[in-house]
Formats: structure tokens, C-alpha cells, sequence
């Protein structure tokens, strides 16, 4: 499969998960904390979850015309996103300024500093950190809903569906979350596209971590000189995965 229709295939599952969400979504939009989010990862990554008032307070200018021609429920996104982002790089005394975006969506941010954004339809996290032991982080929030198994099989490799299919305590949507923080963790550093099936996940569960092996069909190299880690949280109404590089083998915890 080529790049562009990869990342086409890779959108439309994006998307349509996000609709299987919308379907069952509960009718109240409730914003709120339901775990202690802190453990995902180490101390020095500040994580914020959006409160109410962040989904709709106007960010400046410069970020606000980022989102002017979108839908009201894309603009809701995008201000609980970079409030929460801003939040989060002030407990880190971050400069301010705006977070704008760059071709690949990814946020921009302060020089010195890290981070990574994730909204699914009620709830947003925000995790930031300053750029040094760790390279890299990415985050994801899904909500504690089924997936339907025709959307499954083109995230989950053969391994994984036996997995879950042997540990149905789990959350369904575990795989999704952690290859989507995966991503937005590697993709920064690796620059191209790769999809679902290009890695296949190990997961820990009485610890709650997880870790990858890159499958046959990945076609991107995974930069070996640095340490990965995967942690995830099962909340009461959602599910968080986090991801993070290190430089080499470091106090994390
Ligand atoms: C990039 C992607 C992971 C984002 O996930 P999403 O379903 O749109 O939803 P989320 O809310 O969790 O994340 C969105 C945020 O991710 C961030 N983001 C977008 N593209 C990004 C990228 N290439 N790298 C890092 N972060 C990115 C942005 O901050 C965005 O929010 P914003 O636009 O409001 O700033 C997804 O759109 C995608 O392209 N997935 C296909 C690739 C993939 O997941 N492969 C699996 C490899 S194992």
C-alpha cells in the first residue's frame, strides 16, 4: 500500500471510530477527571485535563485562526486541546506564546519544551515536558466504548485479536489508544507515515505498560538509540495511553 492511500485508510479508521463513539455516546456531556492521570507518566511531565471552561474559552488571535472556517465541534476540540496545552506548559514555566500547528498537524511548541494533545467527543488531555531526557511523548484518550469488529481487524494485527480476544477485561479500544499515542510519540522524530498494523503491541497488564515490535509490514526505522515506554489507565469512563522516549536507560518513575 502507498504512503497517501495508507494515510487515507489510516484517517477513515480514525474517523470511523470516532463515529461508532458519537452513535453511543452518553446525551450528557459531563467534562470531567475521572482518575488520577499523573502515573501515565514520569514526574516531570505535566499532564492537564480539560476542565469545562477550557472547551470553550477563546484562545489569542493566532491560534483562533487556525479554526475559523471549522465546525463548532472542531473548534470546541481545538480550544480545550490548547488550553489545556497552555495549562500545562505554564505549571512548567514555559514562555507564552501561541501553539500554532505545523504541516503535519502536529502542535508547535516552545522552544526547549515537548508535548502532545488528544480530544475524543468529552475529554481532553494535554501532556508537556521540557525537551532533554525525554525526546519525545504522545497521548490518547478514548472513551470506554466497544469497537466494532469490522473496524478492528484493520488496527489490530492477528496477535493482538487473540490477545484481547484471551483478555476481555480489557478495554477494546486499548490497542487503538496505544498504536495513536505511539504515533504522535515516533512520528515527530520519524517524519513519515506508518499505520496500524506496522507494529505489533506487548502488553503488561498487571503493570500496566505496554511495548512494540515493529512487524513485517512496517516500513519506517524506529530510532534504536532510544528507550521506549508505554503506560495506559483504565478510568471510569475512559481509557488514557501514554507514550514516551527516552535518551538511554533512565530513573522514569
Ligand atoms: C495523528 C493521529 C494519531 C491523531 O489522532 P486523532 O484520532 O485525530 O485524535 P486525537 O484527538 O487523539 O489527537 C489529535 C491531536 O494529535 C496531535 N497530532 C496531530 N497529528 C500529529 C502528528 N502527526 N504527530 C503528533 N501529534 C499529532 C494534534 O495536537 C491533534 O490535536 P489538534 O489538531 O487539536 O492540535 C491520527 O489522526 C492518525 O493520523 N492516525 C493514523 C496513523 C496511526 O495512528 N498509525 C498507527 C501507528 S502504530
Amino acid at each position: 500500500m502507498n504512503v497517501t492511500r495508507g494515510l487515507k485508510q489510516c484517517k477513515l479508521i480514525s474517523t470511523a471510530v470516532e463515529s461508532d463513539t458519537i452513535q453511543t455516546r452518553r446525551k450528557s456531556q459531563h467534562h470531567y477527571l475521572d482518575m488520577d492521570l499523573s502515573t501515565l507518566f514520569p514526574p516531570q511531565v505535566a499532564i492537564v485535563s480539560a476542565t469545562n471552561e477550557m472547551w470553550t474559552s477563546p484562545l489569542c488571535s493566532e491560534e483562533e485562526k487556525l479554526i475559523e472556517g471549522s465546525v463548532a465541534k472542531r473548534q470546541r476540540e481545538f480550544r480545550a486541546g490548547r488550553n489545556a496545552a497552555h495549562a500545562a506548559l505554564e505549571r512548567l514555566d514555559a514562555p507564552p506564546g501561541p501553539l500554532l500547528r505545523n504541516e503535519n498537524r502536529q502542535p508547535v511548541w516552545p522552544q526547549g519544551f515537548l508535548g502532545s494533545i488528544s480530544h475524543c467527543n468529552d475529554s481532553c488531555v494535554a501532556a508537556c515536558a521540557a525537551a532533554g531526557e525525554l525526546v519525545s511523548i504522545g497521548v490518547d484518550v478514548e472513551p470506554l466504548k466497544p469497537l466494532s469488529t469490522g473496524i478492528a481487524r484493520y488496527i489490530d494485527t492477528d496477535e493482538e485479536s487473540a490477545f484481547m480476544a484471551r483478555h476481555g477485561e480489557l478495554p477494546r479500544r486499548l490497542i487503538f489508544s496505544a498504536k495513536e499515542s505511539l504515533y504522535k510519540c515516533y512520528h515527530p522524530l520519524i517524519r513519515r507515515f506508518f499505520g496500524f498494523h506496522s507494529v505489533s503491541l506487548d502488553i503488561d497488564i498487571s503493570n500496566r505498560r505496554f511495548n512494540f515490535t515493529p512487524t513485517e509490514a512496517c516500513k519506517v526505522e524506529f530510532p534504536q538509540a532510544l528507550e521506549f515506554h508505554g503506560r495506559f489507565l483504565v478510568g471510569e469512563s475512559h481509557l488514557y495511553t501514554g507514550c514516551f522516549l527516552t535518551a538511554a536507560a533512565s530513573a522514569t518513575d
